[in-house]
């Protein structure tokens, strides 16, 4: 049975039994503890708590969940998908354990024909909570299943919640016997590897406190009324009823599987469970992932979600590469699982361009990594070769790690292709360390206290009343004064609190706008805001320093926010917009928001594209941005539904959650129309003059710009002028002549670089016979090794080297020379034998491989000649040094 058959006769099972279907949610829900949805639950949470009231009391869904705890884990063992879809049915104080207990068991047992899974009842196996009588009876005497199927376990198995406080309750899980075959007797108790857990059903009806049921806490309260939440693994079910080994067989991955044989030339299942099929189930679970969460709208980055996905991204490459495939396999995998997927997601198509291009721009761009990690690593062993070493240093790893993105594993693959280990311990304490101090930064950084149980009564009572858009002055009262997470009465002179008001005039960060900034005046004392940020969505933290007086619990306080510093923002704000706009102009639709930041005059925007903008597309993006500024058009903001302000053809962040009524700011028409909750210009001229600083990229496929706006717009602009103005009277021309001047200037410069070097290399020349008098002789050899003269470049170093050694004519003669190149810190080297060195088994190849790690580089060439280039010049005296060892070493290897 196909999965999406599996889907369907789930879905119309429920609806049969009065259940009101509903579409799967985001994966990325606005819920602090989550990182992605990770239950069928998730989007039911407000009604298990009481909070709102569904329309129906009955409902099912088959829900995008990933999970990516046990990332590890993926193609190890047998039933770990990072992406997978929770099938459940629930109940918001409707039916409870009898109901629901019959539901599963008659849509896994129903005959086939019958709209059922026509699974073998006596493979079925049910546990319960350990005191959970009334579930056993029900499973022993509605059901029939015999009672020695039934087993009884504890909290870490049969009770649920969300691993944070919350809904929970003891559930009953259902597995199925998958046969001897796959391990021993004795239930799940015994083996769940054979026998698979199919389906969680729980009976919610607790509210979990800081400690879980699940490590034997009693739960602090009862949920209020009984409800039911359960999940079947689809993809679990798939693999049983499709006959195949585990969840990367499945007719959904199995596809991407073959794809990767063929893109690899390796064969999976050649020999079971070795590390070459873990290595194509990573492929194929990851792709699948990675695809629904760019549909998601997920973007790779360096923390967070970004993280996770670049991570999945990185490890389906590795694998790929690993199994023997040496270019781009990216597009294939995500191409099989469109085709794969679209049936029910059918969305996958009008977002497939983004999806391949996020993708297989993250796939460029670790290729090239792995190309300059590449390089690294081999130089590094190299170095640990040369100096009879056989480990590569836990630092040298961590730097591969750092900055190339080389995940620790693929270091020790390759260095045991080098015939290297690596030392893991210093590697791990490195990482350590740097944990450790990204720990101390995010601990120093702003944002709301760690602990936010201490805001908790606020965000469910006291929501802030935002008066922002209309005012920058308003009059609050001061409901809460937070100090190192402890709710205190009062704040003194010289204090740092958080401030919670009834209502503010004050923008808290959100959206890519920073906070805005002013004081608050009370009758007691005066405060500077330094950040607003918000809790819950819902409450503003106002992060003010008091400078004078005190400020207390009760106080009515005047808030103002600062006019400049608002209309600043604002300029940057709206600038954003004018550039994004501009930016999808000019690039197309392939060119997606990847995040924003703007400050007062400042902004940057994030976008995701492949390659570097040309100077004339920035140029285009600013010209665009600065007609739109010109044209002075009316910013309208509307409220609206978010499918209204789609059919608008407004543009959303993905990944954003908005609620039912989202905020359309719309400048000019169709020119710019964004969904956005921040702080506007009335007219687009107000945004002054836009002008962009540069282009850069941050990590794989993601590009930035940089612009000013107003105020500070002109000063720059201002200030370059200033340069200009200056440098022209300096050169005695025009500001336009400039650049002809300056091309002149640097032409005459180059020139007479060129003729030092020419006078430099002469007098060189003349020294060759110094040099060639200091040889020393070894058995028979003769030697001569020296650093000449600094800012000689290769090619001069050639003409030296050749010089010597035919000064040596038919004499057995090796000549070395390094050089050091003050400016870009560069270490020329070249090694010159003479033929009758060479007859004697001497290589200036060989020289060269010897010397080059010693100055951080290495080199090649020929026996009679050969050169090469290092980075530290610190190692030049001992590379000379080591020429004369090297000679007797090879003359005596030689003999
Ligand atoms: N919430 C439960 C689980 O995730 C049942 O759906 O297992």
């Amino acid at each position: 049975m196909q999965t999406h058959e599996i889907r369907e006769r789930f879905l119309n099972h429920f609806v049969k039994q009065g259940h009101t279907e509903v579409p799967s949610a985001s994966l990325i829900l606005d819920d602090p503890n989550l990182l992605f949805v990770n239950a069928g639950m998730v989007p039911f949470k407000p009604y298990f708590l009481g909070e709102q009231t569904p329309s129906s009391s009955r409902a099912t869904s088959i829900q995008k969940c990933v999970r990516t705890l046990d990332i590890e884990e993926v193609g190890i063992t047998t039933r770990h998908n990072t992406f997978f879809q929770m099938a459940g049915n629930f109940s918001f104080g409707d039916y409870f354990k009898r109901e629901v207990i019959r539901f599963a068991w008659d849509l896994l047992t129903n005959p086939v024909a019958e709209g059922g899974f026509g699974m073998d009842p006596d493979r079925l196996w049910p546990t319960v909570y350990r005191t959970d009588d009334e579930a056993a009876r029900i499973w022993h005497e509605d059901i029939g299943v015999p009672e020695e199927r039934i087993q009884r376990r504890g909290g870490e198995d049969n009770y649920w919640d969300m691993g944070v406080p919350g809904p929970g309750g003891p559930c009953s899980e259902i597995f199925y016997d998958r046969g001897p075959e796959y391990g021993v007797d004795g239930g799940p108790a015994a083996d769940e590897n054979r026998f698979i857990e199919i389906w969680n059903l729980v009976f919610m009806q607790d509210i979990r406190g800081d400690k879980s049921p699940k490590e034997g806490f009693e739960p602090v309260g009862e949920l209020p009324q009984k409800n039911i939440d359960t999940g079947m693994g689809i993809e679990r079910v798939a693999c049983i009823l499709q006959g195949v080994e585990n969840v990367y067989e499945t007719d959904l991955l199995a596809p991407v599987i073959q794809v990767a044989e063929h893109v690899t030339g390796s064969v999976y299942g050649r020999v079971e469970n070795s590390v070459e099929d873990v290595r194509f189930r990573v492929i194929a679970d990851h792709s699948r992932t990675a695809l629904m969460l760019i549909l998601d709208g997920v973007t790779p980055g360096n923390e967070g979600r970004g993280y996770i996905l670049r991570r999945l991204l990185r490890r389906i490459i590795r694998s790929a590469r690993l199994l023997g495939a040496t270019g781009a396999t990216m597009e294939k995998f995500m191409d099989t699982v469109r085709s794969t997927m679209t049936p029910s997601y059918p969305e996958i198509t009008e977002n497939w361009e983004r999806i391949r291009a996020v993708a297989v721009g993250e796939e460029t761009a670790f290729l090239k990594t792995l190309e300059s990690g590449t390089r690294l690593f081999e130089d590094a062993a190299a170095k640990v070769k040369a100096t009879g070493g056989t480990e590569l240093g836990g630092d040298a790893a961590f730097v591969l790690h750092d900055t190339h993105g080389f995940p620790i594993d693929l270091t020790i693959e390759m260095a045991s292709e080098a015939g290297l280990t690596v030392d893991k311990d210093g590697f791990d304490t490195r990482m350590a360390e740097q944990r450790a101090r990204a720990k101390a930064d995010s601990r120093a950084k702003k944002q709301v206290h760690a602990d936010v149980s201490v805001y908790r009564s606020f965000v469910d009572n006291h929501p802030t009343v935002f008066l922002g858009y209309d005012t920058t002055d308003a009059e609050a009262h001061i409901l809460g004064l937070v100090s190192g997470g402890q709710l205190v009465d009062r704040a003194p002179e010289g204090s740092e609190v958080e401030v919670i008001l009834d209502r503010t005039p004050f923008y808290a960060e959100s959206g890519g706008q920073m906070a805005d900034r002013g004081t608050l005046t009370g009758p007691g004392g005066l405060a500077q805001v330094l950040d607003v940020q918000k809790t819950g969505r819902k409450v503003s933290l106002h992060r003010v320093n008091v400078t004078g007086g005190e400020l207390a619990v009760g106080d009515t306080v005047a808030a103002h926010v600062d006019h400049a510093w608002r209309h600043a923002a604002r300029q940057a704000h709206s600038g954003t917009h004018l550039i994004h706009a501009a930016l999808r102009d000019v690039l197309g639709p392939t060119a997606v928001q990847a995040g924003s930041m703007n400050k007062p005059g400042y902004l940057r925007f994030d976008f995701t594209y492949g390659t570097q903008l040309t100077s004339d597309q920035l140029r285009r993006i600013q010209d665009i941005s600065n007609e739109a500024v010109d044209t002075d058009y009316t910013v309208n903001t509307i409220e609206t539904s978010l499918d209204e302000a789609k059919a608008m053809g407004a543009m959303a962040l993905f990944g954003e959650n908005y609620g039912s009524r989202v905020r359309v700011v719309e400048i000019g028409g169709p020119f710019s129309m964004e969904l956005c909750g921040g702080i506007h210009v009335d007219h687009s001229s107000q945004v002054g003059p836009v002008t962009i600083l540069g282009e850069s990229s941050v990590g794989s496929g993601t590009r930035r710009i940089e612009a000013y706006t107003g105020m500070d717009s002109m000063r720059y602009l201002a200030g370059q002028n200033a340069v200009a103005g200056s440098l022209a009277s300096r050169l005695k021309v025009t500001s336009e002549d400039l650049p002809e001047r300056f091309a002149q200037i640097s032409e005459r410069l180059q020139a007479a670089e060129k003729r030092i070097n020419q006078f430099r290399t002469a007098e060189l020349t003349a020294r060759v016979g110094d040099y060639v008098m200091q040889a020393v002789t070894v058995d028979g050899v003769r030697v001569v090794a020296a650093r000449v003269a600094d800012g000689i470049a290769g090619g001069d170093l050639r003409t030296i080297a050749n010089d010597a050694k035919a000064r040596f004519g038919s004499d057995e003669a090796v000549v070395v020379f390094a050089s050091a190149d003050p400016e870009s810190g560069k270490v020329p080297f070249i090694a010159a034998v003479t033929d009758a060195a060479v007859a004697r088994g001497l290589s200036a190849g060989e020289v060269v491989k010897a010397i080059g790690p010693l100055v951080g580089g290495r080199g090649g060439g020929k026996p009679s000649m050969a050169q090469g280039s290092g980075s530290d010049v610190s190692g030049i005296d001992a590379a000379v040094a080591a020429v004369r060892p090297h000679v007797e070493s090879a003359l005596s290897g030689a003999r």
